[in-house]
C-alpha cells in the first residue's frame, strides 16, 4: 500500500517526504522484519543512530526490500561520546560500514551535551563529511536555540534539522519558532509519546471520535499542521499504514488549538533537557 506523501524541501535542497519511520527498538531479524513492511506501505524516511545498534538492519532492510536507494531517505547520529573532530569522522565512516550503505542522506548530532563543550567540533566533522559525499544533509537533535546560535556563529553552516522531542503533551512552541526563523526544519520525536498515556487523552479521544479517525492519527496529522516532520515507531504492518494515513484529512483551528492546550512547560517524558540532560 503506497501512501501519497508530500515532501519537503530542507535548506540545502535535499528533500524529505512529511513523515517518517522511528526505529529505535527495531533490532535484529524481526527490526529487518518490520523495516521491510514499513518500506512496502510507502515510508521513504527512516531514522536510526548509531547508538541504536541497529544501522546493521536498516542496512538490510533497504538491501531486502523492492525499493531503490536513491528513493529512500536514511538517517543516523552521532553519539555524544565521539564528538572530538576525528572521532566524529571515523564514527560516521563505522556507520556507514555497519549499514553496508555508501552514504547517509541525513546525519545529526545526537544530543549537544553541553558540558563538553564539543558539540562544535562535532559540526565541524559533519560538515567535511557532507564536503566529502559521505552525508547528503547535515543536522543536530537536541539543540536548544543557545546551542543553534553557536553552530551557526562559530561555522557559518546552519542545521538543515533539529530533531527534538515533540508530542501534544510538549509541544514546543518557541523552539519550533526559533527553527522557523532560521530555516530549520523541525523532526518530531516520540510523536505519539510513546504510546504512554497520551493515547488515552480524552480531548485526542473525543476529536478522534467525532473525525472517525484513530488517537495516533490525530495526534500526528496535529504534528503535521504544525509544520513538523513526525518519526513514529511502530514494529506493526497495520499501525505502521495506520500511522500514514494522515494527508487525507485535516483538523480544523479549533481542534489544533484543542490540542496545543495540553501542552504544559514540565511535559517531557522522561525530564531530558537538553541544557542539562547528556547522552554519551
Ligand atoms: N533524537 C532523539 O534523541 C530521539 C529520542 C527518542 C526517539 N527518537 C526517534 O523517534 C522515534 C519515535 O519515538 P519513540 O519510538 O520514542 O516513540 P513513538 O513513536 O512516539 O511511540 C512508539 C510506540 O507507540 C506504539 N505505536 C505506534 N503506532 C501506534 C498506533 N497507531 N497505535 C497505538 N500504538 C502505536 C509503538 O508500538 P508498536 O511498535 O507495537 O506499534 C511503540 O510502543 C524513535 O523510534 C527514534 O527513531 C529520537
Amino acid at each position: 500500500m503506497i501512501q501519497n506523501i508530500p515532501e519537503i524541501t530542507l535548506n540545502d535542497g535535499l528533500t524529505l517526504p512529511a513523515i517518517g519511520l522511528g526505529t529505535y527498538k527495531l533490532n535484529g531479524a524481526s527490526g529487518v522484519q518490520a523495516i521491510v513492511s514499513a518500506l512496502d506501505a510507502g515510508y521513504r524516511l527512516l531514522d536510526s543512530a548509531f547508538n541504536y545498534e541497529n544501522e546493521g538492519a536498516v542496512g538490510e532492510a533497504i538491501r531486502r526490500s523492492s525499493v531503490p536507494r536513491e528513493q529512500i531517505r536514511v538517517t543516523s547520529k552521532l553519539p555524544g561520546r565521539h564528538h572530538a573532530y576525528k572521532q566524529a569522522l571515523q564514527t560516521i565512516q563505522e556507520s556507514l560500514y555497519r549499514s553496508g550503505l555508501d552514504y547517509y542522506d541525513l546525519y545529526l548530532i545526537h544530543w549537544p551535551n553541553p558540558s563538553k563543550d564539543l558539540y562544535v567540533e562535532a559540526w565541524s566533522a559533519l560538515i567535511d563529511a557532507q564536503k566529502w559525499g559521505l552525508i547528503r544533509s547535515i543536522g543536530v537533535s537536541n539543540f536548544l536555540p543557545e546551542h543553534l546560535d553557536r553552530l551557526i556563529k562559530e561555522t557559518g553552516v546552519t542545521p538543515s534539522v533539529n530533531q527534538v522531542e515533540l508530542h501534544p503533551y510538549f509541544s514546543q512552541e518557541e523552539q519550533r519558532a526559533y527553527h522557523q526563523e532560521h530555516g530549520i526544519v523541525t523532526e518530531s520525536w516520540s510523536p505519539l509519546g510513546r504510546a504512554s498515556r497520551l493515547l488515552e487523552d480524552p480531548v485526542i479521544q473525543k476529536i478522534a471520535r467525532d473525525r472517525k479517525k484513530t488517537v495516533s492519527q490525530i495526534i500526528l496529522r496535529w504534528h503535521i499542521q504544525l509544520g513538523a516532520l513526525p518519526l513514529p515507531k511502530s514494529s506493526s504492518p497495520s499501525r505502521q499504514i495506520e500511522n500514514l494515513s494522515v494527508f487525507e484529512f485535516s483538523l480544523s483551528d479549533e481542534e489544533m488549538q484543542a490540542i496545543s492546550a495540553l501542552s504544559r512547560p514540565d511535559g517531557r517524558l522522561y525530564d531530558q533537557d537538553p541544557a542539562v540532560y547528556e547522552e554519551f
